[in-house]
């Protein structure tokens, strides 16, 4: 079976290595934002883990040329002559990333990976140089230059991985899947489990964790009508409750409360106080809270909770953490 790239967020490498170990992967490489997976068999491309950005599967991998445009083309040349000829001839893109200083930027390694291709296949290479989007109907290849490897890999699906089938509506403030999944995944619901999102926005952390356990009860609160609707429509296939209401008043008992709270940046919020003290009076006893919040509102969860894990992340330009506690 050829190596996958998983992609992921900075600060899930770990959890997101430690989801495809527990699926029978094999992990070769921790990198930034980046894992090298031995697949156990294709069930990976078929039950894709969800705490990834996207998955690509390995064609090349030689040496990082490093930081002159004049060995990033020899570079490029050699990928093309270590490369098979992929079958598909139609429209396809390339994006590149590198980590260091190089002397070329990303569209420098996607027009010349990608004229490569071209030649080699004789498909159509969509150039995202001048901001022009590339067709809806194409291939979609990586090159990643990760300082010690120029890999390049082939999405095996249409649409990166992040984009979910139930999402049909976002809200300001809406959740990255992927960072909604890790969320549900630290917090091990069990069959039977109470579940609240006091925030629920469009219902991201309850839909990404009905997906993981479905036989929980789930209940998504949201002062906001327009939220609900979205939430309902996104969770339309599933058993999942949502109501309008305001955090403050939450009066539903709960094994699990995950959470995303306004971070006040985009949407206010103010003093976290009165929220995460309704916290501590409905969360069962062995309850646990999941969150993700700015660094200046985890320091609301120093007295009076026990924090069993914390995970910085970066999200978006912003760097929230998201916490598991449970109230001491
Ligand atoms: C960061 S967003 C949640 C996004 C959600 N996780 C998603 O992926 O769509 C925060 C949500 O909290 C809601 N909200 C703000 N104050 C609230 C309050 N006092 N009670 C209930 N909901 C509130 C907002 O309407 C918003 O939808």
């Amino acid at each position: 079976m050829q190596l996958v790239l998983v992609r992921t967020v900075t600060g899930l490498e770990h959890l997101a290595a430690e989801e495809l170990a527990v699926a029978g992967h094999r992990v070769v490489e921790v990198g930034k934002r980046q894992l090298v997976v031995e697949p156990a068999t294709e069930s990976i491309t078929e039950s894709p883990p969800r705490l990834a950005d996207d998955l690509f599967v390995v064609y090349a991998a030689i040496a990082d040329p490093g930081c002159t445009k004049a060995a990033l083309t020899g570079a490029s040349d050699a990928l093309r002559r270590g490369l098979e000829s992929p079958a598909d001839r139609g429209a396809f893109a390339v994006s590149a990333s590198c980590v260091g200083v190089r002397n070329f930027n990303r569209y420098d390694v996607e027009d010349l990976v990608g004229e490569r291709l071209s030649h080699l296949t004789g498909g159509r290479y969509h150039s995202r140089r001048h901001g022009i989007t590339p067709p809806e109907e194409r291939s979609e290849w990586r090159v990643v230059l990760d300082g010690k490897t120029m890999w390049l890999g082939l999405r095996p699906y249409a649409v990166p991985l992040h984009r979910r089938e139930w999402r049909q509506h976002t809200v300001r403030g809406s959740l990255h899947p992927p960072v909604a999944a890790a969320m549900a995944r630290l917090a091990a619901i069990a069959p039977g489990h109470d579940v609240v999102d006091p925030f629920c926005g469009a219902g991201t952390l309850l839909l990404e964790a009905h997906l993981l356990a479905p036989t929980a009860t789930y209940v998504g609160l949201d002062r906001d009508p327009a939220a609900i609707e979205a939430a309902r429509t996104n969770g339309s296939r599933t058993s999942v409750s949502w109501c309008v209401g305001d955090a403050r008043q939450l009066s539903v008992p709960a094994d699990r409360i995950i959470t995303n709270p306004p971070w006040d940046v985009r949407l206010p919020i103010g003093d976290l106080t009165p929220y995460t003290r309704r916290w501590r009076q409905s969360l069962h006893p062995n309850g646990l809270l999941i969150t993700i919040l700015n660094h200046h509102q985890t320091s609301h969860l120093t007295t009076n909770w026990t924090i069993h894990a914390q995970h910085n992340i970066t999200i978006a330009g912003r760097h929230p953490q998201i916490v598991v506690a449970d109230p001491r």
